[in-house]
């Protein structure tokens, strides 16, 4: 058994695991990341593209911001649609910032591109993780790799091995409580290079589903409609779901859809999820490891960020100035700013999607607070500074 000895053992080589590595490695606390796939596997998942100010925060501290300030494209508003009519949110008029799109795929690989160069160390190919010990004197963690086994002794592990990786389910039953909402679709999302859709981000609610437009660049557009969770991708030929886009978003918004044929095509699911408390003994938890959030909010990605921040600054604390009540004090923090964005995210996705329940007095309902949004300073000032990311 090859063994060594760290500060702090990361699991997960995602946004969130890469993200506190080079925090952790930037004030000089040593880290080691631990990722199961390959580069390319990590890359090749297809994620969602809007960053919100405290993401694009963390990217200039560490001056891994370059590519995102040369290729993403700020957002100074959202429109909302239902049916004809269209709804500005002037994010900027109204909070004074902006979202930026910017393929969460593409931070994932300004993070990896650093880490060699940086010194931070990430074990790809690490199988068989396991937590031992996590709320006991000697945390460690184990793992094969090339056909060895290892151990590594760790004063904190953090679990950012995302929905399906071994950290949440470490923590022994009984200690946390999980909450979760299963939507009753999914979304199709579509990749084209084609140019966006001319009036930028549009969350439509439409009486025959969701739609929503956005983009990876000014030649790369990404597309979303909602569909039956058990619907097959099979029955969506390329024009069939731009006929349906164009329906979904209105006529203003369809008139400047550019179509062309998908280089990507997949049905994702919907589900709120939370596990709380987000660190039980040396084990603190970061990004989908804890919890997940319908797409609808674009908040997966920032709300990864947040619990990083936080998971830094309290790892920071303890091993640099001897502060033993900030590791103490993550989950609460961290937990504060999941809820304000779970509740967002499952509210938002309520607005803007039929679910196969409702009636008329669900749709009325909806109606009634799009007609709140579309004619209240203070309704869109709400939506507004929860969009760009409350304060953290
Ligand atoms: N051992 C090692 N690594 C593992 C294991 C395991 N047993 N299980 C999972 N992993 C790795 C995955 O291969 C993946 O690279 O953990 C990483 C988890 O990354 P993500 O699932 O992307 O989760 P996270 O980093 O929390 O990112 C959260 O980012 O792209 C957005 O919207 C997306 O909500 C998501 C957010
Ligand atoms: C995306 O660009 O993939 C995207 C944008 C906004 C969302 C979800 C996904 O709410």
């Amino acid at each position: 058994m090859n063994t060594r000895h760290t500060p702090v053992c990361i699991i997960g080589a995602g946004p969130a695991g890469l993200l506190l590595g080079h925090l952790l490695r930037a004030e000089g606390v040593e880290c080691v990341v631990l990722e199961q796939r390959t580069p390319d596997y990590v890359l090749g998942r297809i994620r969602a593209g809007v960053l919100e100010r405290i993401t694009v925060s963390l990217l200039e501290r560490l001056g891994l911001d370059q590519r995102l300030k040369a290729e993403g494209l700020p957002h100074d508003d959202v429109l909302l649609a239902d049916g004809e009519r269209l709804i500005r949110i002037d994010l900027a008029d109204l909070v004074g910032q902006h979202v930026t799109v910017y393929g969460q795929t593409e931070v994932t690989r300004d993070l990896m591109a650093a880490a060699v160069p940086r010194g931070l160390p990430v074990i790809y190919g690490a199988e068989d993780v396991r937590l031992h010990d996590i709320a006991g004197d000697t945390p460690h963690v184990t793992y094969t790799h090339e056909g060895a086994d290892h151990r590594i002794d760790a004063r904190f592990i953090v679990g950012c091995d995302g929905f399906h990786g071994p950290s949440r389910r470490a923590i022994p039953v009984g200690i946390g409580r999980e909450y979760e909402r299963v939507y009753p679709f999914g979304w199709l999302g579509i990749l084209a290079d084609v140019p966006p859709c001319g009036a930028g981000l549009i969350y439509a609610n439409h009486e025959r589903g969701f739609a929503l437009a956005s983009q990876r660049s000014a030649t790369r557009s990404r597309y979303y409609i909602d569909v039956p969770v058990t619907e097959d991708i099979a029955n969506w030929p390329d024009d069939r779901l731009w006929d349906e886009l164009e329906t979904r978003l209105g006529p203003e918004a369809a008139a400047t859809v550019t179509r062309g044929p998908s280089i990507e095509k997949s049905i994702a699911p919907l589900r709120s999820y939370v596990f709380a408390p987000m660190r039980h003994g040396s084990l603190l938890l970061c990004g989908d490891a804890a919890h997940i959030v319908p797409p609808t909010g674009a908040k997966g990605l920032n709300l990864a960020a947040s619990d990083v921040y936080y998971a830094a600054e309290a790892l920071t604390a303890f091993f640099l100035r001897h502060d033993n009540d900030a590791i103490p004090r993550y989950s609460d923090k961290a937990l504060n700013r999941v809820w304000q964005a779970e509740r967002f995210s499952w509210s938002l996705t309520r607005l803007m999607h039929r679910f196969p329940d409702d009636g008329p007095f669900e749709r009325a309902m909806q109606v009634a607070e799009l007609d709140y949004i579309a004619t209240s300073r203070a309704a869109q000032l709400s939506f507004a500074e929860q969009y760009v990311g409350l304060p953290v």
